[in-house]
């Protein structure tokens, strides 16, 4: 297993470029199950979730060819025909997002067959909604052996309210209803920047979706959807991890190709405790722009509260907990979207933090220096607060479990590297 290496103690400086959203990728990756026509899919982050959502589709029976262009990947799916409809348990555990599967396979095949997922470091996270959504589409679903078996001799639009806002969930039953017969309204829906990337790339195709990024999702189903080429969108929690690292180690970068208008709650959240971000320059062609983070003198105590988008995501929270630990005074996290998703706190503790977790609130006293130490990462961003948190720290941090972090980081220890941190990958081999 590969660790990193860090010595702390240096501001980053230089400009670093954020890759495509793994969140969004994904399920535009499940998308293309949609169609027998070809999707070509551009700007796919280099990083191991999307291997590994490759050899699913790969084992279902889809061709797909990825070629390196200057940013990110190119992936070309062909979905012709489905030889296998089954999502083994040996990718589902891996890979939650596995999961995605399921909606387009129902719909254009009529059959799926997937793992149930079973626990997760960070909550429970069962799929009950997807489950129920499915079922109120028409589909069949029972359950034996550990898996789901999904059915359906086509899907019927249908009125769906979420219990629960589910991003997944969302995009799951959104794909299942564009090939429904009639209209399916999706209430209670996940506004996130990846929902609304998935209705872009499905109405593109050929379906007719209303309302993505409201609460209100109207799908009127089409008879078949055709082949596409589309843009994957930045990824904000990679830019807001490097705005962070910009913050803790009291340096100065330029994040390029992000999209601020995904970034309003964690600008905010960083500007109440004294980091300062500003656009730099208007949107390039590809509609992205620059973010230049400056840290303060010095870092406040904050609060926050994690949120469904637009709020404060939950993805951001491990790292905003790193950086509070460097502020002066008592910072308040609330973590709302998931039950147990402070298992880096214990980590940072090793470094020298000073935080209590009662339940769903952890408390940070700051500012306590850190000083670097052998840590282990418990989940992908667990692991990028660690990985700030080594840079801030005194001395040397060893980082295990890497693995985790390149499921959802292109190459993190090339881009710290790059504007100027001292970090290295240790190779099992070396
Ligand atoms: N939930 C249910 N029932 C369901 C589905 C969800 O009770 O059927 C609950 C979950 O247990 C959780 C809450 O609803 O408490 C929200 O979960 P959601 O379904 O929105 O999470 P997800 O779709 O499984 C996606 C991201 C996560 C991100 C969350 C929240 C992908 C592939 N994953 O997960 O990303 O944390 O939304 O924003 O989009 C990550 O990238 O590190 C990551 C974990």
């Amino acid at each position: 297993m590969d660790k990193f290496r860090i010595f702390g103690g240096r501001p980053l400086e230089g400009r670093v470029a954020i890759s495509g959203a793994k969140n969004a990728a994904l399920p535009a990756m499940t998308a293309a199950l949609l169609t027998d026509q070809r999707v070509i899919l551009n700007n796919l982050p280099r990083v191991r979730d999307i291997s590994t959502l490759r050899s699913l589709l790969e084992d279902l029976g889809v061709d797909s060819s990825v070629t390196h262009e200057a940013h990110g990947n190119r992936i070309e799916i062909e979905a012709r025909q489905l030889l296998n409809p089954v999502a083994p348990y040996e990718l589902v555990k891996q890979m939650r997002a596995s999961v995605l599967v399921l909606g387009p396979l129902v719909a254009r095949f009529g059959h799926a067959r997937v793992s149930l997922p079973g626990g997760c470091a960070i909550g429970v996270r069962p799929i009950n909604l997807h489950l129920k959504g499915l079922a109120k589409l028409g589909a069949t679903i029972n359950f034996e052996h550990g898996y789901i078996n999904a059915r359906a001799n086509g899907l019927r639009g249908t009125d769906f309210y979420f219990d629960t806002i589910s991003v997944t969930g969302t995009e799951n039953l959104m794909m299942a209803a564009t090939l429904a017969e009639g209209v399916t309204v999706l209430e209670n829906a996940a506004r996130e920047p990846e929902v609304q990337d998935l209705a872009n790339l499905l109405n593109k195709m050929g379906a007719d979706i209303e309302g993505a990024g409201t609460e209100k999702i109207r799908i009127r189903g089409v008879r078949r959807l055709h082949g596409v080429e589309h843009s994957i969108i930045p990824d904000r929690i990679e830019a807001g991890t490097f705005l962070t690292a910009a913050a803790i180690t009291g340096g100065e970068l330029v994040v390029d190709r992000c999209d601020p208008a995904h970034l309003t709650a964690v600008v905010a959240k960083l500007g109440e405790v004294g980091v300062q971000v500003r656009r730099e320059g208007g949107p390039g062609s590809n509609g992205t722009q620059a973010l230049t983070v400056k840290a303060g003198s010095k870092l406040q105590a904050g609060e926050v509260t994690t949120q469904e988008y637009p709020g404060f995501p939950t993805d951001m929270q491990a790292q905003y907990m790193a950086l509070m630990t460097q502020a002066e005074g008592s910072s308040v996290i609330t973590e709302t979207i998931f039950e147990n998703r402070f298992l880096h706190a214990l980590e940072l503790a090793r470094m020298g933090a000073d935080i209590t977790v009662n339940g769903r609130r952890a408390v940070v006293l700051g500012r306590t220096p850190l000083s670097g130490a052998k840590i282990q990462a418990s989940d992908l961003r667990a692991s990028a607060s660690l990985v700030l948190a080594g840079l801030a720290a005194e001395g040397e941090t060893l980082i295990d479990r890497v693995y985790h972090i390149d499921r959802g980081y292109e190459r993190i220890e090339e881009k710290l590297t790059q504007v100027g941190a001292r970090i290295s990958r240790i190779s099992e081999s070396d």
